[in-house]
């Protein structure tokens, strides 16, 4: 769906400004220019990333692959502004996330961004509902749309009768998907989305990656989605390779 012209939706609320003009269109959202990432361990020093250049554009949905320790994750923690590059500029709409201010890296996290870590990190003891409200409300939702939105989210990953467990009443799978349903709910401009599908079986996985493909093709989002799930390709519409720390374009549905 590359070049094709977006509409996003207008969020009654007022969320991202309501019917932003530039968003009507396609643009590049997220960019790395050289970035370079290294942990430090007393003498060791790991090139977790390693100058990496990327471009994503809304309504890109851009699986990226990778053995087991290759950056993936690191990838989207200093994407999302998580993480501090090393070496390098990360941009989000031509703005260097590192010279965002409090207000505006505030409203970057919880607007603009969704991220669904690896591990789920649900908010212990809190409804699966009140996950993915809350995270809306932080987004400047109104508590009862926000309610209304968080059901339908869960609905949507296939949770609608699980609602009102808590993390500790919920399989790993079923976590995952709240934690996917809480970065989502919102239709944030980026979508980091580490591993979504680990623990789903190749139906259920199958229905998540259709759902964040609507929602790439019905809000404009931006996807990175690590994955080791070959199905996943068939529903991205680029793919990154990443090894040792370094991204590779590779062509669409190459599941090397
Ligand atoms: N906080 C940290 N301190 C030190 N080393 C780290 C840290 N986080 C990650 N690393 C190292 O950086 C490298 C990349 O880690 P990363 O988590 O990005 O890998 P990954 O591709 O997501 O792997 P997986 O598929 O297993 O999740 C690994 O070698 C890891 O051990
Ligand atoms: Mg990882």
């Amino acid at each position: 769906m590359n070049g094709v012209v977006f509409v996003r939706m207008c969020l009654e609320s007022g969320v991202h400004g309501g019917c932003n003009p530039t968003l009507a269109q396609v643009e590049t959202v997220l960019r790395f220019a050289s970035v370079s990432k290294s942990y430090t361990r007393g003498q060791e020093t790991i090139h977790a990333l390693d100058s990496a250049e990327l471009e994503v554009r809304s309504g890109d949905f851009v699986a990226v692959t990778g053995p087991s320790g290759s950056g993936k994750t690191t990838m989207l923690l200093v994407g999302s502004g998580i993480e501090q590059p090393t070496q390098g500029q990360v941009y989000y709409r031509d703005r260097p996330i590192d010279a965002f201010g409090k207000t505006e890296r505030k409203t970057f996290l919880s607007q603009d961004v969704g991220f669904a870590m690896q591990h789920a990190h649900l908010w212990p003891g809190v409804s699966a509902l009140n996950n993915v409200s809350a995270a809306l409300q932080f987004a400047g939702f109104h508590p009862r749309e926000a309610d209304e939105l968080a059901a339908d989210a869960l609905v949507a990953v296939g949770l609608g009768d699980r609602i009102q467990h808590v993390d500790s009443e919920l399989s790993g799978g079923q976590q995952q998907r709240v934690a996917l349903a809480r970065a989502m709910a919102k239709k944030p401009l980026l979508l980091f989305a580490d591993e979504p599908t680990g623990n789903l079986d190749s139906e259920a996985s199958r229905r998540i990656l259709q759902l964040i493909r609507d929602l790439t093709e019905a809000a404009g989002t931006a996807v990175l989605l690590v994955t080791h799930d070959p199905a996943a390709l068939d529903y991205a519409t680029r793919h990154i390779v990443i090894r040792d720390g370094k991204l590779l374009e590779s062509a669409p549905g190459d599941g090397s």
